[in-house]
């Protein structure tokens, strides 16, 4: 199957920093379909070569395991071209429909690795252009809008060039194996789904913690927070995965069906919940790994009085029959203690204590980030003499050793996918607007507390956990996030 693959925003930071090392990847596996074309289309002046030698050059801040040997490279590099394009000239479009039609590729992905405000644009110069026939997909990267009208504006230009099923729009966070892994867990084995319900689990958790700060995109971040960066979308797309009912099917429809009925059974926010239920917080100066970090209010590009939140924790319910009352508790946050991505099952206590001592509950842990795997937490009798007192002992699956060969990266993954046509991994259009819908009343919220004089996100120390309120809200239906446990 032969493929052209297309970046607009060729030279951007993503094109480079992720998407080029992970088609490398694909490549040097041996994943890549034969018969392929790398175009990266960007704005400056530069011929294949000298785009090959800037990609070249970038490969330096990859990880060594996964920076290519100068061969290696030259191999890669045959497949790169680059291509001048003002996205703004009809003509530069037809210039690039020629380029694709004299080979006549099975496959043609367009990724727009752009500013998502050119997303319209760029599609309807497509479409116009007439690039948008049924071997032709497109690839739109987060953030898709700023709220649930600029989502919508940007699904109806699209919907108006391209059909549903010639849309891929990425999250990034779909295409960890450990998040493919979540759907073997439920649907593949027979063991946990009976015990998947209200009935056994006792509360959720997902954190998504970094301990990094905003780095250089200061006024990107500044503009997003995290409840639009990390929850809208990565924190709920994992909801949606632990929470959905077994899919009639594995086809992507079946799939996204059964996700967005779960964004649709969220316990919608109130006024009142948004100030009970969620806690934003920015960090202040601190320590992380024994470095001195400054705090957010002083990062590059951020201005003094910024009420932009680094930090959200938030309760939340499903509110059906598998889930009633079982509080999903989801956290995210820059500068935190550690990088850490994981989902916690916390299973309820028994209900009749029959050991001495304290009882822990069992819990599930589904490890994202920085390793990928599976801990399984129970209570064991030690049997080292006449104390019948249990003690926890855990399960642990580190897939990394596991599966030794063959572990494929978020972005490889889902390149090989779009260029497969394989949709499962990708989130539906209807599925992103019902995310904004649930996020809107927050940002309303907080919107309206700002021009009222309200108060700022609360202040945390940068290495710390977040705020103490966060530890207060999960503590008010007497449970722990998972590291006070
Ligand atoms: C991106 C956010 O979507 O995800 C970043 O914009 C964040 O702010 C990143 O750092 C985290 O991704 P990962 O894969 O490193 O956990």
């Amino acid at each position: 199957m032969s493929f052209d693959l297309v970046f607009f925003g060729g030279t951007g930071d993503l094109t480079w920093r992720k998407l080029m090392p992970a088609l490398f990847q694909a490549f040097r596996h041996g994943k890549l379909p034969p018969g392929g074309r790398i175009l990266a289309v960007a704005r400056d002046d530069r011929s294949d070569e000298s785009y090959r030698a800037f990609i070249k050059e970038r490969f330096v801040d990859v990880e060594s395991s996964k920076r290519p040997s100068d061969d290696e490279f030259a191999r890669f590099a045959e497949l790169l071209h680059y291509r001048r394009m003002d996205l703004s000239r009809d003509e530069d479009y037809a210039g690039l429909k020629s380029w694709i039609d004299e080979r006549g590729a099975d496959t043609v992905v367009l990724y727009l690795a752009t500013s998502p405000h050119l997303f319209p644009v760029i599609c309807e110069k497509l479409g116009a252009a007439g690039l948008n026939t049924p071997q032709i997909r497109v690839v739109l990267e987060k953030p898709l809008g700023h709220d649930l009208a600029s989502a919508q504006e940007i699904n109806r230009v699209v919907r108006s060039v391209y059909s549903e099923r010639q849309a891929f729009r990425i999250d990034h966070y779909l295409g960890k194996p450990s998040v493919q892994n979540l759907m073997a867990l439920r649907f593949g084995n027979a063991l946990f789904e009976p015990l998947w319900r209200r009935e056994s689990i006792a509360n959720i958790q997902i954190t998504l913690a970094e301990s990094l700060g905003v780095g250089t995109r200061g006024d990107f971040y500044d503009r997003t927070g995290a409840l639009r960066d990390m929850i809208q979308n990565h924190a709920l797309q994992l909801l949606t995965m632990i929470a959905m009912e077994p899919p009639s099917t594995g086809d992507a429809d079946a799939i996204r069906d059964e996700k967005l009925k779960v964004l649709k059974s969220l316990k919608p926010f109130t006024p009142e919940t948004v100030v009970r239920d969620v806690i934003r917080g920015q960090y202040r100066g601190g320590n992380v790994a024994g470095q001195a970090v400054p705090g957010y209010l002083d990062e590059l590009k951020v201005p003094a009085d910024s009420h932009t939140e680094t930090f959200v924790a938030l309760r939340t319910e499903v509110q059906n029959w598998r889930w009633a009352g079982v509080p999903f508790y989801l956290r995210t946050g820059k500068r935190l203690s550690a990088r850490d991505a994981q989902i916690v099952v916390n299973f309820r206590q028994v209900p009749h204590p029959i050991f001495p001592g304290a009882h822990r509950a069992n819990k599930l842990v589904i490890k994202l980030q920085p390793e990928d795997g599976l801990e399984l937490h129970l209570l064991a009798a030690k049997g080292s003499g006449t104390n019948d007192a249990l003690a926890p002992v855990s399960l642990d699956l580190d897939f990394d050793k596991v599966f030794q060969t063959d572990r494929v990266g978020a972005y490889e993954r889902l390149l090989l996918d779009a260029i497969a046509g394989r949709l499962n991994l990708f989130v539906r259009s209807d599925e992103q607007e019902q995310a904004w819908r649930w996020v809107e009343p927050i940002l309303d919220s907080w919107q309206r507390s700002r021009e009222n004089g309200g108060e700022g996100p609360r202040g945390y120390a940068a290495g710390s956990w977040g705020p103490a309120a966060a530890s207060a809200l999960v503590a008010r239906d007497s449970h722990a996030w998972s590291e006070e446990q």
